[in-house]
């Protein structure tokens, strides 16, 4: 087949007016009220009408161009064609994109031939930035992926180990008795990760919903450290904390906090590596750009081996690790962080990293007091 790009030969040559013909201005003058790209094409294919907003996504001057230079791309251009073949009434669908160097845009263009009426007539064209249903979608799937990947290794051990204990194994109570171990460590981190599922589910289910309580900072540092105590002694880390003699109340959810709390600093002990210092820095500040009114802020930093710059970004993704396997083994499930971002955000607050590689790794938590 060929390209219909290629052939604007049949769209006899007229000079490009400035805007629409006159008996079209009301048309026109509605069109321009729509926040979408609408084109008006004629049976010539030529642009009778284009609003502010095709004016954006195709180009200045329209009127009176031809709609397939104006579109250039095969399946849109297909979609127009059959529409203006079309019965009155009837409506063609392609996808348009538009490719930047910074992003990719992706239209649903509809091409709908207008039942003639008062001297207006032709193929009505709209475009729908379907860009970010795209991106959920893709999403989803990439979510789904990842979990069953998740589920997957452990369950894999798990029959493994079923298999050998109902085979060669059977008859051998120390092997029974290790890998009886293996197991429940490995049902122990499935536990774990539905757990983080359900956390994150939960915490991005009331997003929107700001939380009321008036929570007080120090506590919760408090009540995290307490939790952690087993792994900052069974490290021999030592804990600093200042600034939690001020007033540190802020407007919160007290365990949505807590879990923040100890997910920032379960990580700094865990790859700040064994006998440093975890510092924890609370304070208030008047005003902090971005913000308005008071701001309390939380510093957690280590004195680990840091993190690459290239991985800041992603950091607080779902599932995404630095060292995947290292972290499985520590039994991580990757869910920390992106926990951690999502109750920031439904705190309205802040989080950022600051690392170098060989000097430890600071995350930043600035939240509005109310
Ligand atoms: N303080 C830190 N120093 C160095 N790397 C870190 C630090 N905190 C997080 N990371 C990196 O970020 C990744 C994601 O952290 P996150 O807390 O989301 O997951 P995790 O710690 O692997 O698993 P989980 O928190 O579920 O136990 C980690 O795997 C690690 O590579
Ligand atoms: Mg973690």
């Amino acid at each position: 087949m060929t390209d219909p790009v290629a052939q604007p030969a049949d769209v006899p040559p007229e000079p490009p007016s400035a805007g629409p013909a006159a008996s079209l201005a009301p048309c026109a003058a509605l069109l321009g009220g729509v926040p979408e790209p609408v084109l008006l094409v004629g049976a010539d294919r030529r642009i009778r009408i284009a609003n502010p907003a095709a004016h954006e996504l195709l180009g200045a001057r329209l009127e009176g161009q031809s709609a397939l230079l104006a579109i250039r791309q095969p399946d849109p251009i297909a979609a127009l064609e059959r529409a203006i073949q079309a019965a009155p009434g009837t409506r063609f669908e392609a996808r348009y994109s538009l490719t930047t160097p910074s992003a990719e845009t992706t239209y649903r263009m509809v091409a709908h031939r207008l039942a003639p009426t008062g001297g207006l007539e032709g193929v009505l064209v709209s475009f729908l930035d379907i860009s970010h249903v795209e991106e959920a979608e893709q999403m989803r799937r990439d979510f789904i992926a990842n979990v069953s990947h998740e589920l997957r290794s452990p369950l894999t051990v798990l029959s493994g180990f079923i298999e050998t204990l109902q085979g060669s194994a059977r008859d051998d109570p120390e092997a029974r008795a290790r890998f009886l171990e293996i197991m429940a460590q490995e049902a122990r981190r499935m536990n774990r990760l539905v757990g983080d599922l359900l956390s994150l589910s939960k915490v991005e289910a009331n997003e929107r919903v700001r939380p009321r309580e008036s929570v007080c900072m120090a506590d919760v540092i408090q009540t995290s450290l307490a939790a952690l105590r087993p792994q900052i002694e069974e490290n021999g880390i030592r804990v600093t904390l200042t600034g939690a003699e001020d007033d540190t109340r802020l407007q919160g959810d007290r365990d949505q906090l807590v879990q923040v709390v100890h997910n920032l600093v379960e990580n700094a002990i865990k790859y700040g590596g064994a006998g440093g210092t975890v510092r924890l820095a609370l304070a208030r500040r008047a005003s902090w750009p971005g913000f308005f009114g008071e701001v309390l802020t939380l510093s957690v930093s280590d004195e680990g081996e840091g993190i690459d710059p290239i991985h800041l970004p992603r950091l607080t993704e779902r599932f995404y690790r630095v060292d995947s396997h290292r972290s499985r083994q520590m039994g991580g499930t990757g869910l920390g962080l992106a926990i951690v971002k999502h109750i920031v955000n439904r705190h309205r607050g802040r989080l950022s990293i600051e690392s170098e590689r060989g000097r430890g790794s600071t995350f930043l938590m600035v939240l509005p007091r109310n």
